[in-house]
């Protein structure tokens, strides 16, 4: 059996679904463009049929992602197949995935339908795809709570309909490894036809395992994983890639050669991409790309490592694009060379208006803070090619504080709501929390605060502070994020941040409302 382990990436479907973390178009064609450069297989694009906003990002990252093959999700439903066929056809190589469940539970009570008609829907559904391109994959959805012989009996099936790919998915995240391995060599056994096909695993970490059932999938003959950047998706989430890749690499021995073509140093930029764009933060001891996750704090520890590196560290930073060090990039006068090779690393397509516009930026940062650090360079170019859209809801034109030790907190806004003019003033128990108070008022919106944390980006009182909000308006969740040596700023702008993406979500969400509802995925 090959070695070579396929890479298929769903953070732009699965992970997207999860509360907090909807993409706009541009949003996922940033992130497709970083998957592309990480070396994924697949990229699932989205759910075409979901809605207007999926059918333009699967059709746009089709029309301008080249490299990993551009695949849809499908419900076993003639309409679903013919839309993600549309939504994909600019793609050079594209993957029709379809899905239906096969457990007793989801069948009798989701799709009340009997397994004999599951399976004649599966297999026409799976006949039908082929007729758009000849690389299918098929779903059984909740195979771990599947009974044996029904799921033997419609792998079979929907091989012989044209799938060429079989996932396996552990959708309520109810698998233990052992178990998971052993349905896993169960269907290599049973189903007579399987050699024709890629067996695929795509895990739900509602127990913690995702990734360590997934590993075992792929040490009992599975050869494609499904996972997301960071381990987002339903629920508790989905395998996290970088985990996924980079178990198999630094433990190639146990795996027995087993291989991704993953570029791994890109894994640290995909995850911080990924949290700029959601407005998220990984814990900081979340394997391979927290921020601890390279740091030795105790002095044993630290003792070890100095004299040989292999005493308490596995991964070498490098490999998986960790920054080695706080490294001081730019000074006031490093000049423009420096800043365009900055763009070119974060793959950022740029005019020279570009570089002219974030030099005056960095320009006048450095007039404020003495030592320019990567994070300050990445910060400002997140903020200046990744804003959400160019008509953002809200836009804060000016605000004022006062504030002491024996004075009540005042801030005064003024603000634009969709190109309205709004000012208005507001005390608070803090001047951040009269600011935001004042937002509130001028705006006439409640949101919920759900999270406020701020730190800072790198040493020293001069520091850049990087603000997180997290928020709820009328049921959607969103969270922003904010970069500024002013405190009082960074917070403003993550909170406009946040609520500009709850505001444009809202409608997005609201279309899907109706196909959760027929209880899809
Ligand atoms: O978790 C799941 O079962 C899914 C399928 C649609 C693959 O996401
Ligand atoms: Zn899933």
């Amino acid at each position: 059996m090959h070695k070579r382990v396929y890479i298929f990436d769903t953070t732009l479907r699965d992970g997207e679904q999860a509360p907090g973390f909807s993409m706009t178009t541009e949003e996922k064609l940033q992130m497709a463009q970083q998957l592309a450069r990480l070396g994924v297989d697949v990229i699932e694009a989205g759910f075409a049929v979901a809605s207007k906003g999926d059918f333009e990002a699967v059709n746009r990252i089709a029309q301008e992602v080249e490299g990993p093959v551009i695949c849809s999700l499908a419900r076993a439903i003639e309409k679903d197949i013919e839309v993600a066929a549309k939504a994909l056809e600019p793609a050079e190589r594209r993957r029709i995935h379809t899905f239906i469940a096969t457990s007793e539970i989801h069948m009798k009570y989701k799709l009340k339908m009997e397994p004999d008609k599951v399976l004649e829907r599966a297999v026409s559904a799976v006949r039908f795809a082929r007729n758009f391109t000849d690389d299918v994959e098929f779903s059984c959805e909740d195979a771990t709570r599947s009974q044996r012989d029904f799921l033997y009996k419609i792998i079979e099936e929907v091989i012989k309909a044209g799938a060429t790919v079989i996932n396996i998915p552990d959708t309520v995240g109810y698998a233990i490894p052992e178990e998971f391995g052993e349905l896993i060599s169960d269907i290599m056994n049973n189903v007579p036809n399987i050699d024709k096909v890629i067996l695929s695993v795509h895990c739900h970490d509602d127990l913690g395992l995702a990734v360590a059932n997934s590993l075992t999938a792929v040490k009992h003959g599975a050869r494609q994983v499904e996972c997301t950047v960071n381990g987002i998706g339903e629920r508790a989430g989905n395998a996290a890639l970088e985990e996924v890749v980079m178990a198999l690499k630094v433990r190639g021995d146990y795996f027995g050669g087993l291989y991704t073509n993953i570029n791994t140093k890109e894994i640290y930029k995909s995850s911080r991409l990924l949290c700029r764009i959601t407005g998220s933060f990984v814990p900081p001891n979340k394997a391979i790309v927290g921020d601890n996750a390279f740091a030795h704090e105790s002095g044993i520890h630290q003792h070890g490592v100095l004299s040989h590196r292999l005493t308490y560290e596995i991964i070498n930073a490098e490999d998986v694009g960790f920054p080695a060090s706080r490294r001081i990039v730019l000074g006031k006068h490093s000049g423009r060379h420096a800043l365009k090779q900055k763009l070119e690393e974060y793959g950022v397509k740029y005019t020279d208006e570009d570089v002219d516009r974030i030099y005056e930026k960095l320009k006048s940062l450095a007039d404020k803070k003495k030592e320019i650090y990567d994070e300050d360079v990445e910060a400002l170019i997140y903020q200046e090619f990744m804003k959400i859209s160019d008509e953002e809801p809200v836009r804060v034109e000016h605000f004022q504080v006062q504030s002491g030790d024996n004075l009540m907190p005042t801030a005064t806004v003024k603000l634009y709501y969709k190109g309205e003019e709004r000012t208005a003033t507001a005390t608070g128990n803090g001047p951040v929390d009269a600011t935001i108070k004042a937002i509130q008022k001028a705006l006439d919106l409640s949101p919920k605060l759900l999270d406020y944390s701020i730190k800072a980006l790198t040493p020293n009182t001069d520091a850049q502070a990087e603000a997180r909000v997290v928020l709820e308006l009328d049921g959607v969740k969103a969270s922003g994020r904010g970069v500024d040596t002013d405190i009082i700023k960074a917070s403003v702008n993550a909170f406009v941040d946040a609520l500009n993406r709850a505001i444009m979500r809202k409608e997005y969400i609201l279309q899907r409302t109706e196909l959760r509802e027929e209880g899809t995925v």
